[in-house]
């Protein structure tokens, strides 16, 4: 793991905190998000809610190594959570966590955290 800044804390790189597993497309899931970054780059998000729980979660991006750990690190956080305490997931969050290149690699983050909105939304508005 490679290390930034002088600080105490080790602050791990994007690639050192997305190791792939959540990362891929879901073919039934009970909650499902698009959404198109400022940077034009795109995110998908896809849950499987049971008992108000989300119990999977994966992602997909054509995005940037940090998109993706910004993605893992969203994911991880929803994992298990009650579907709406999930809504509190924040991109501050994730960039303060060093999950995601700070200030340039902002915005990764709350493309993340857009989408997984988006997918409980999605989950949360169904008729
Ligand atoms: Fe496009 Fe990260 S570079 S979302």
């Amino acid at each position: 793991m490679q290390e930034h800044g002088t600080g105490e804390s080790p602050i791990p790189t994007a690639a050192a905190t997305d190791d792939g597993t959540f990362f891929g497309r879901m073919n039934d899931p009970t909650g499902a998000g698009v959404v198109q970054g400022s940077c034009g780059d795109t995110m998908e998000f896809y849950i499987v809610v049971r008992n108000e729980t989300i119990e999977d979660v994966k992602f997909y991006t054509d995005g940037c190594a940090n998109t993706r750990s910004c993605g893992t690190a969203a994911a991880r956080r929803a994992l298990g959570r009650k579907v709406t305490d999930a809504l509190s997931i924040s991109a501050g969050e994730i960039i303060r966590s060093g999950e995601c290149e700070p200030l340039a690699g902002r915005h990764c983050a709350i493309l993340a955290v857009s989408t997984l909105c988006r997918a409980i939304a999605d989950y949360l508005l169904q008729p």
